[in-house]
């Protein structure tokens, strides 16, 4: 799983150099594709419940599971790239917000907002403590900026399987809920909106976008919990 998602770290910041204006999320999703073949990696989502493509593009308002289109992405466009990759049998899960160009200022203070809540999160997940410690750091942060936290859209469980249990909620209450323990695997992936937190589901029945209309930033690791504290499998080095 460390070396899956190693190389998810290294394709975040290959995308990371060649995001522009002009450039299509289906370019993305096409050079994400041939990046992890090129690497013997190939992309969980495709087929993934039928989901059709190798990573989730999520432009501006869209929360996730955006779908990769042929529209060109603009100057001050932000992007959340999520994909989980198959290296060996062994996964990883990893989203980020992307930004093209100059972005607005409002959009800048969002992306630090929403990476710092991961963090804040990522710093919980230490055998002994609950899911709800996760939670609760996330949203008291993000809450006390002023922006909102997604709830129809969690953390999860990864091994074997893309999602396992349990559920890791971005918001919740210290001490409540399972038990973290040693040797586990979560994603910690909060999903942060400028305005409400409420969303809507497209008519492709798969991308969620912000209920106002408003923006939409994500960032995601796949994190081990071991007896030295929280390992990130997914860190962009
Ligand atoms: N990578 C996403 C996650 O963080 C899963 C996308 S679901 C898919 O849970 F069906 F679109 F693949
Ligand atoms: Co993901």
């Amino acid at each position: 799983m460390h070396e899956a998602g190693k190389l998810l770290a290294s394709c975040h910041k290959e995308i990371a150099k060649i995001i522009k204006a002009g450039i299509t999320t289906l370019e993305i999703d096409a050079f994400v594709e041939e990046y992890l073949a090129k690497h013997g990696a190939t992309p969980e989502q495709k087929g993934y419940k039928g989901y059709p493509y190798a990573t989730c593009a999520s432009v501006n308002d869209e929360i996730c599971h955006g779908f990769p289109t042929d529209n060109p992405l603009k100057e001050g466009d932000i992007v959340t790239i999520d994909m989980v990759v198959n290296l060996n049998g062994g996964l990883a899960d990893s989203a980020w917000t992307h930004v093209v160009g100059n972005i607005s200022e409002i959009a800048k203070r969002l992306l630090k907002v929403t990476k710092e809540s991961l963090y804040l999160g990522i710093k919980q997940a230490l055998p002994g403590n609950r899911i709800g410690d996760i939670g609760h750091a996330i949203q008291t942060y993000v809450e006390a900026e002023g922006f909102s936290v997604v709830r129809d859209f969690t953390g999860h469980g990864i091994g074997h399987n893309m999602h396992e249990d349990p559920h890791v909620p971005h918001y919740g209450v210290k001490d409540r809920g399972p038990r973290l323990d040693e040797g586990m695997v979560i994603t910690i992936e909060p999903m942060v909106n400028v305005g409400t937190w409420r969303c809507k589901i497209d008519a492709n029945g798969w991308t969620a976008r912000t209920a106002d209309g408003k923006l939409s930033a994500q960032f995601e690791h796949t994190v081990a919990i071991t007896k030295n504290g929280p390992l990130i499998l997914t860190e962009q080095l």
